[in-house]
């Protein structure tokens, strides 16, 4: 083994800095638990850093990382798709192994990097696009994947679940605490894909594929964000003693496609998944004979990032480089949509006082500060539909129950 293992940083923001100083503050543990130093050798950036210590580091030019024969890690920080693709692409190409937590690049891409890594003998790891510091997917492909895997699902995005915490316990509205969120650094930059459930989306997509070796597209999973939830949908879940969450959920089939979605659920309160505050974000694996598990910890923000893409410099140290994500990752070309289409749940539907007559043909009515809330039986997604449109239905709220 190497007495030095050199990085270069692609992208010096929140996460970027976060892995910075983990490096750096915490020497002598990963000097001690991997055997080696780990030096940065490089910081990518289209800014300069002058009041940084590590400012003699920083480049504006990839080629300078590309052409660093005494780099052997790329660490990917820098979120989005492009340039992250390319400069990702060719790092493997020439031999570097790639670290990221743009599950963007991974939900997209994954396939075609895990290949090319296993070809050039290197490895691409990703723990950090997922549940933030939570160690999620290494414990998943490891200790999991010998059982059969009936449902993953989870709270994957930490800006959502401050913002619904916020509104819950707080009573403050979405934008406040969309603010708040982003001054923590807990927002994408364009924080659209936090509340409109496109992060999670991509997320469940990456699960979907460590559990189930299907890799679907993000744009065929059903997605909604939690731009809808009205301050009338958070009373109606207190009275009845349960949260809103948004979860992203993969159901495995007996045979074929997941069902695989992101929207906002109702939870019962004492169910694990509602216990989930904050920034908190938590992955519930159900499986036979495992029965249930849930790995929960802090879901976005520089130190929990940085501690979950340092932590894959282990394996890739360990291994000498060659150490490629044993999963399936399969690209599927056939829609998991239809899937959804056919998931049945029981739904909360809110109508105008108004609309009485069609709430009461839907299901069990509650009275709600002036509104009028509908619980269904559990129905068929299409079904529901159809019912909405045959009784010519504009609900304010729809809400499944998980
Ligand atoms: N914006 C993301 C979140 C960052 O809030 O979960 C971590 O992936």
């Amino acid at each position: 083994m190497k007495d030095k293992h050199r990085v270069a940083i692609l992208g010096f923001g929140v996460v970027g800095g976060g892995v910075a100083d983990l490096i750096i503050n915490n020497r002598a543990e990963l000097c001690s638990y991997l055997g080696c130093e780990v030096e940065i050798a490089h910081i990518l950036d289209l800014r300069d850093f002058p009041e940084s210590p590590l400012s003699h580091l920083v480049t504006h030019d990839f080629g300078d990382i590309l052409s660093d024969e005494s780099v052997d890690t790329v660490i990917e920080v820098m979120g989005g798709e492009h340039p992250a693709y390319e400069y990702s692409s060719a790092a493997l190409a020439a031999g570097k192994s790639v670290i990221t937590s743009n599950k963007e690049v991974v939900a997209l891409h994954g396939d075609e990097f895990i290949r090319l890594a296993a070809q050039a003998g290197v490895s691409y790891r990703f723990e950090a696009a997922v549940g933030g510091g939570i160690p999620v997917i290494a414990p998943l492909l490891s200790s999991v994947r010998q059982n059969k895997i009936r449902e993953v699902r989870g709270i994957l995005n930490g800006t959502t679940n401050y913002i619904l915490t916020r509104m819950f316990n707080d009573g403050v509205d979405l934008s406040t605490a969309l603010k708040d969120a982003q001054a923590r650094g807990y927002a994408e930059a364009n924080p659209a894909a936090d509340i409109e459930g496109i992060d999670a989306a991509r997320k469940i997509t990456i699960l979907t594929a460590l559990a189930t070796d299907v890799l679907p597209s993000v744009d065929e999973v059903y997605t909604e964000g939690i731009t809808g939830i009205r301050e009338a949908d958070v009373r109606l879940a207190r009275k009845i003693g349960h949260e809103i969450k948004l979860v992203g959920r993969c159901i495995a089939g007996e045979a074929g496609l997941p069902t695989v979605c992101v929207a906002p659920f109702l939870i019962p309160g004492d169910s694990p998944l509602a216990t989930v505050s904050g920034v908190y974000n938590a992955v519930e694996v159900i499986a036979e004979p495992l029965g249930n598990v849930m790995f929960y910890g802090q879901g976005a923000g520089a130190g929990a990032t940085a501690s979950a893409v340092v932590g894959d410099l282990i394996p890739i140290i360990s291994t000498g480089g060659v150490n490629p994500i044993a999963a399936g990752f399969n690209r599927v070309s056939e829609s998991v949509r239809p899937n959804f289409d056919r998931l049945k749940s029981r739904f909360y539907l809110a109508f105008d006082g108004a609309d009485e007559k069609i709430a009461s043909a839907l299901g069990e009515v509650i009275e709600n500060g002036g509104e009028i809330a509908v619980l269904t039986e559990k129905i068929a997604e299409a079904d529901m539909q159809q019912r909405l449109s045959t009784l010519g239905a504009k609900p304010l709220s729809v809400i499944r129950f998980i």
